[in-house]
């Protein structure tokens, strides 16, 4: 196919989720500087395709991914990491258009974990285990683990994984919000891909605005993020899907949109 480290398919009964599988088992799906551009690449081709709604990230049974890929950084400066764009391409998973659900499996460390957290939903697998050894490794977070993670899990759990390198396992990860759900190993891609239809059927236009939204929690003080909201949500007054959907409610019919 068109890519090295990646799968790339079709799914949902209209083939409207794009489901995007790390393909890099030998290395556990370590997060090579060749894989993130691919990862961007098809992004970019999925943000384009108005027959998809919604995308899942998956990884093997084995791991989502243990992380960026350490052979790569090993032999690296600081002249070659900070002056040569190290990690430009790892932007582009956060500022996708439409959705993305991570469903992991087995490993998601340092980099996995991050790019987990940059996704929108994040079901995990029973055997998941989420962590950030970075520290063990002489460095830090590099992609939000440091910032994406305490403003999900609190400070304490954070912290701890963060200065101890340790991992969690998928019921903890639920507990401390970091997954909405956990699923026996074999279902949760499955299960991220019904989802994935269920988001695929409403306005694309619309959940475009409403993801816009609820990210703007993260940067925004409370009455920044409601002021947002609230022209977010005037606008959606100005297109035809919420007209249609709230005339289809009360002619008791299914919405029909058209993403205008
Ligand atoms: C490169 C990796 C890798 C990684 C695994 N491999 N993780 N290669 N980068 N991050 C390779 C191993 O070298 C090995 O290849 C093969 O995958 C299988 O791994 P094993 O270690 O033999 O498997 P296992 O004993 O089952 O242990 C699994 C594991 C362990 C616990 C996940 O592989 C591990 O600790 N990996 C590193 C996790 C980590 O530190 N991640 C953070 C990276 S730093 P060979 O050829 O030797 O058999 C990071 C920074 C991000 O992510 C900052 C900004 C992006």
């Amino acid at each position: 196919g068109k890519y090295e480290y990646l799968l790339v398919e079709k799914k949902g009964a209209k083939e409207n989720v794009g489901l995007i599988t790390l393909n890099r088992p030998k290395a556990l799906n370590a997060l090579c500087d060749g894989l993130m551009v691919e990862l961007a690449d098809v992004l970019d081709d999925f943000d384009k395709d108005e027959g998809i709604g919604c995308l899942v990230l998956t990884g093997s049974t084995r791991a989502f991914a243990a992380g960026a890929d350490i052979k790569e950084m090993q032999d690296r400066t600081f002249q070659d990491v900070a002056g040569k764009n190290f990690l430009s391409a790892w932007s582009r998973l956060a500022a996708n258009k439409k959705p993305v659900i991570a469903a992991v499996n087995g490993h998601a460390l340092g980099g996995g974990c991050e790019i987990a957290m940059m996704c929108d939903i994040i079901y995990a697998g029973e055997k998941a285990k989420f962590g950030q050894p970075e520290i063990l490794l002489g460095t830090i977070p590099g992609a939000g683990g440091t910032q994406r993670l305490p403003r999900v899990v609190g400070k304490s759990l954070a912290m701890e994984l963060v200065l101890t390198g340790t991992s969690i396992s998928a019921a903890d990860a639920l507990n401390a919000g970091l997954v909405s759900k956990v699923y026996p190993v074999d279902t949760v891609v499955d299960e991220a891909i019904k989802t994935a239809e269920k988001i695929s059927s409403n306005s694309k236009m619309i959940v475009a605005m409403c993801k816009e939204a609820v990210n703007r929690s993260y940067e925004n003080t409370l009455q920044e993020g409601l002021l947002f909201e609230k022209k977010i949500f005037y606008g959606t007054f100005a297109t035809n899907d919420r007209k249609e959907g709230m005339t289809a409610f009360t002619e008791k019919r299914k919405a029909n949109f058209t993403d205008s």
